[in-house]
């Protein structure tokens, strides 16, 4: 790693305060080797921590339910992502927007990363910012579930509540505001307009699946970003256009899968193509819930409300077909909702 005197920075952060609006080219070729330096000197062990991390991502297990599902020629199958770090599907976004921004300079000593959540990628990013020493502002409607709000606290991030009737929107709106009125002092990751965003589902999740389970016939996730569909979805049909990709969205807009959107009432993530899914499945709060116990009851494991939504989703299409592989997701564990299972499992 190339070493840069402090100076250097300095320069930069000095111009930039200035409002400097940029050199002539001979400058230019300063600056930029200068800022080239900076990049690499930006936090402290930055590429070694980045390959760390990486190897901590992804690669994660496939379960199946053999005490509720069993038919002929038809399997069901899910990754269980919160065997990655920080425990959830989001490990993978958020890493790849983190690394992309530093990569291009993007993130550097005195920004802060900021970026609306609904808890899950905020972890993500929080695990990742305390490890490279990346400050963090997240907004977060303020009905996330408790544990959430602790994880993300007891990691320093700076966190701005948003109102629990305006769900992600809200907060998406919050961050977009703070982050035109203090361009300099934020990089807005803004995941529902990241391309980093599903190209981590693209490059990782999907492959794995591919690798995993070769014959897969169907798969079907939820949509919040959407780009865990988006991504994986658009990796299993360049391999194989017969795939079928099955999304999920709650059946209204009030419902209780953390971390979904009902797309037709919500602002519609930039990343999102409506013209992927071959087919879009809806399903309901009570039938997510249902599964909880069931899988509780049968398997012995817990899974947490979209997780258990991602299921009812995947059983409901392996009901339909007479052979075939069907895939999902199961994006966290329960960890993280102690209030509801309490009730539900009582
Ligand atoms: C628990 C949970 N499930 C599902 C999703 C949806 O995943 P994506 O944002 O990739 O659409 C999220 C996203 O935050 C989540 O936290």
């Amino acid at each position: 790693m190339s070493a840069c005197r402090r100076g250097e920075y300095s320069y930069i952060a000095i111009h930039k305060r200035n409002n400097y609006k940029g050199p002539d080219s001979g400058a230019l070729f300063i600056f930029n080797m200068f800022y080239q330096n900076t990049k690499s000197i930006a936090f402290p062990g930055v590429k070694e921590k980045l390959a760390s991390l990486q190897a901590r991502i992804g690669n994660t297990p496939l379960i199946s339910f053999p005490n509720i599902f069993r038919k002929d020629q038809v399997m069901v199958y899910a990754k269980q992502e919160w065997k990655q770090l920080s425990g959830s599907v989001k490990a993978r976004a958020a890493f790849a927007i983190v690394r992309d921004a530093l990569e291009r300079g993007q993130l550097h000593p005195g920004k802060i990363l900021l970026d609306a959540t609904s808890g899950n990628t905020g972890i993500a990013y929080a695990h990742i910012g305390k490890f490279l020493g990346i400050p963090m502002t997240l907004c977060l409607p303020e009905n996330a579930s408790a544990e959430r709000i602790e994880i993300l606290r007891s990691l320093d991030v700076k966190l701005i509540l948003t109102s629990r009737f305006e769900g992600t929107d809200g907060a998406q709106e919050t961050a977009r505001a703070l982050a035109e009125n203090k361009p300099d002092q934020y990089f807005y990751a803004d995941q529902y307009k990241n391309e980093n965003n599903w190209k981590a589902h693209y490059e990782g999740t999907g492959v794995e699946i591919l690798r995993q389970l070769p014959g897969i016939t169907h798969f079907v996730t939820g949509l919040g970003t959407t780009g865990s569909f988006i991504g994986t979805g658009r990796r299993l049909k360049k391999k194989d256009p017969a795939i079928r990709l099955i999304s999920l969205q709650p059946d209204n807009p009030l419902h209780g899968m953390e971390g979904w959107k009902h797309l037709e009432t919500a602002v519609v993530p930039q990343i999102y193509d409506p013209w992927l899914a071959d087919e879009n499945l809806e399903i309901s709060t009570e039938e997510a819930y249902e599964m909880i116990k069931t899988v509780h009851d049968k398997e012995g494991l817990i899974l947490s409300p979209s997780s258990a939504a991602n299921l009812v989703g995947a059983l409901r299409v392996a009901s339909q077909i007479e052979k075939g592989i069907v895939v999902t997701l199961l994006p966290d564990n329960a960890d993280k909702y102690g209030e509801l299972i309490k009730k539900l499992l009582k």
